[in-house]
């Protein structure tokens, strides 16, 4: 079975979304299916820098944060057979749109603000969460284009992680 998903489906493929959308639940379970592996970039610019990321924001800003995250992303583009799941604001950069584009079958998993709310409530681990509402509801309507453009879009909301992931093969299944 995982092998027949290895010759079928692209091999490289991308999680995108808000913060709170389900790229780290759904992306290893979608993973262990294809038999790809699944890397988290968040994870990968943390272990590239030594340090976490409300670290690197704190100590570095965001500018340095999203060049980190274009490097990360940048080394991993040729890897086969991989799940990668991207932060929120990965996709806003048009180096990280342009590889996107180029070496990955891309699902933009789409949950409302409301449910963004609700799903990651003050994690102190997420820096933007800092954010007053206001300027989050506007980081979310300024990112939405940006996810439409670059994703085929799968709604969460009301889903479980596996009909979740059903849904994302069944999707590749068409591509
Ligand atoms: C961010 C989202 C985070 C992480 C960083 C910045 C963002 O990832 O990359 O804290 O700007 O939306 P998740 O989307 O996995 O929380």
């Amino acid at each position: 079975m995982v092998e027949e998903y290895m010759e079928k489906y692209p091999s490289r493929i991308a999680l995108i979304g808000f913060m709170g959308a389900g790229k780290s639940t759904v992306g290893p379970l979608l993973a262990g299916k294809l038999g790809y592996t699944f890397l988290d970039l968040d994870t990968l610019v943390e272990e590239r820098a030594g340090i976490q990321i409300r670290q690197i924001f704190s100590r570095e800003g965001e500018g340095h944060f999203r060049e980190l995250e274009i490097e990360a992303l940048r080394g991993i583009k040729d890897t086969e057979k991989l799940v990668l799941g991207l932060g929120g604001g990965a996709p806003t950069s048009p180096e990280n749109q342009v590889i996107l584009q180029k070496y990955f079958f891309t699902v933009y998993l789409v949950c409302s603000f409301e449910e963004f709310q609700k799903r990651t409530g003050r994690d102190p681990s997420r820096p933007q969460l800092l954010k007053t509402e206001e300027q989050l509801l506007k980081l979310y309507c300024q990112r939405l284009p940006i996810y439409e453009k670059l994703g085929e879009k799968l709604s969460t909301e009301g889903r479980s992680r596996d009909e979740i992931v059903q849904e994302i093969l069944t999707r590749l299944d068409s591509t």
